[in-house]
């Protein structure tokens, strides 16, 4: 795995030569973010050796290197996920590449359904904390022991400094973020109704089918990680309406200006 990286990053250095200090995974619907990146360069999954293409709608298959607000970063627009049928590290795979080209600081993004009743469409959640339920973690294996421990602490994952600035960005947008426990499933199906209410008693407030097996990866690196889901739909069972993709797509449509300009006031204000 090592190798496949160090192969993966020699290519993208024929193309890109900085370091790229902050790494962003875009989620569904929100790959729009890529135009806000100057002077960019654009590198499709399918052209970097070892990289996996993603099959999920919404999602690209982009890698973009460039400077958003004087900061370089490098973009994921389109994520891979479990469900697509890869491994958990496959999934982190380009993570790891992240962390290979010197990325600190990891800003993922999702499309979320609201399991706090509290909660409305289009709110957008800092991530406080995640449950993992997709029943494994990309850290199995002897080949993740490349990359750093095995057993990592997981006690603080999202780090508070970052959570602290978004808030704060996010008052400066007049917008009221939301900020809670992310649970991830494996999926492809949504839930049903009695798994969205067992989450509400574990203490979920959102849940999606990504970004914790990132996070793990991502901790294990010693990166710093900011996580904001884009609740783009009511889970199952808080109303009436049956779930659907249209709807996902189409919050996430209608959030992503105001998504886009958070996060873009939030990469100009980290120091
Ligand atoms: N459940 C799981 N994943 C999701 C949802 C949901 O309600 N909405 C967007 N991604």
């Amino acid at each position: 795995m090592k190798e496949k990286i160090t192969e993966s990053v020699s290519y993208i250095r024929k193309f890109y030569q900085d370091t790229p200090r902050i790494g962003v995974v875009l989620g569904s619907g929100l790959g729009v973010f890529q135009e806000r990146v100057e002077n960019p360069v654009v590198l499709s999954y399918t052209d970097i050796p070892h990289f996996t293409t993603s099959t999920a709608t919404g999602h690209a298959g982009k890698l973009v290197f460039g400077q958003v607000q004087g900061q370089n970063v490098m973009v994921m627009s389109g994520r891979f996920h479990y469900y697509e049928g890869y491994s958990l590290q496959d999934v982190v795979y380009p993570i790891r590449v992240m962390g290979e080209m010197g990325v600190k600081i990891l800003m993922v993004t999702n499309a979320a359904g609201g399991v706090n009743k509290a909660f409305q469409v289009g709110d957008l959640m800092v991530i406080e904390d995640h449950i993992n339920m997709i029943g494994s973690s990309p850290l199995v294996g002897r080949e993740a022991l490349d990359f750093g421990q095995r057993f990592i602490d997981m006690s603080t994952t999202y780090t508070p400094h970052l959570r602290e600035l978004a808030k704060s960005v996010g008052k400066k947008h007049n917008l009221e973020l939301r900020e809670g426990v992310y649970v991830a499933t494996h999926g492809p199906n949504y839930e049903t109704p009695a798994e969205i209410r067992m989450m509400r008693v574990m203490g979920a407030d959102a849940v999606g089918m990504s970004t914790a097996p990132e996070a793990i990866a991502a901790r294990q690196l010693g990166m710093e990680i900011l996580g904001i889901s884009c609740i783009t739909n009511m889970a199952a069972g808080v109303t009436d309406q049956p779930l659907s993709e249209e709807e996902v797509f189409d919050t996430a449509n209608k959030t992503k200006m105001v998504f886009m300009n958070l996060f873009e006031g939030i990469i100009a204000e980290i120091s």
